[in-house]
């Protein structure tokens, strides 16, 4: 197994506070790891450590073979690791057309062909956006800013693709479209990390869940081990 994205013995926090202590895990090339865990378990801050937004006192963060303790911000995203952060992936002030391409620029290793099939696989895949390239992103409705934050992820060919609770706050309906989006990326091969509180997409799209709890790895199995409960997890 070659491991696209490796966390060892991490520690990071807010000022003097460590709220992710001693955790580590692995996401193998090619598969989607669920990070889960109930309000407040350090979800949204590992993702943060990942990215070089919240920060580390200890532990080792490895993109491939790229350690990237001590990049930053950018210098990750530049070499592949994304991020759709909770409730705002995308630029609101832009135009939905500059939105994408601006994610498409941002493509390692791809040609114009490339480009232009995938541009139409989004298009076909949420019609809502069909006709809006004009419009501000920021003026979208919710549903649609998570569209076009999900597109922006088909054009920008991440090596690790992560997203915090793509779901929240959204009708089941339009859930299910963004859910059915992640799924093509998954079959595409893209490597995804996915918090997610609802759990029953979580569950049927990973490989591997990790369940985390105060800053720390409560569990790590199958979808299939946590849906049987003997992880005895109350949450789920
Ligand atoms: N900016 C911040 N400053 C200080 N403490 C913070 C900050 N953000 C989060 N925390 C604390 O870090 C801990 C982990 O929070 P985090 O947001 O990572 O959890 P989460 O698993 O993403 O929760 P949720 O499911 O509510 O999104 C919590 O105790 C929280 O209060
Ligand atoms: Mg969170």
């Amino acid at each position: 197994m070659t491991a696209a994205l490796t966390v060892e013995n991490l520690y990071a926090g807010y000022g003097k506070a460590t709220v992710i202590r001693d955790l580590s895990l692995t996401v193998p090339e090619g598969s989607t790891v669920a990070l889960l865990g109930p309000n407040g378990a350090g979800k949204t801050s590992t993702l943060g450590a990942l990215t070089g937004m919240v920060k580390v006192t200890s532990g080792r963060v490895r993109l491939g073979r790229l350690r990237l303790d001590g990049l930053t911000t950018y210098q990750r995203a530049a070499s592949g690791l994304t991020l759709i952060p909770e409730g705002r992936g995308i630029f609101p002030g832009l135009t939905v057309s500059e939105n994408l391409t601006l994610a498409a620029d941002s493509a390692r290793g791809v040609d114009r062909a490339w480009r232009t099939r995938q541009m139409r696989r989004v298009e076909e895949m949420f019609p809502a956006l069909g006709g809006r390239s004009r419009q501000r992103a920021g003026t979208l409705s919710g549903g649609e800013q998570q569209m076009l934050a999900v597109s922006r992820a088909f054009l920008a060919h991440p090596r690790v693709l992560m997203m915090d609770e793509i779901s929240a706050g959204l009708a089941p309906l339009i859930v299910e479209q963004l859910y059915k989006a992640v799924e093509e990326l998954k079959n595409d091969g893209v490597t995804i990390v996915l918090v997610e509180q609802y759990v029953t997409y979580a569950l049927k799209l990973a490989d591997i869940c990790y369940v985390l709890g105060r800053g720390s790895v409560r569990f790590v199995g199958e979808p299939a081990e946590l849906r049987a409960g003997g992880a005895g997890f109350s949450y789920l």
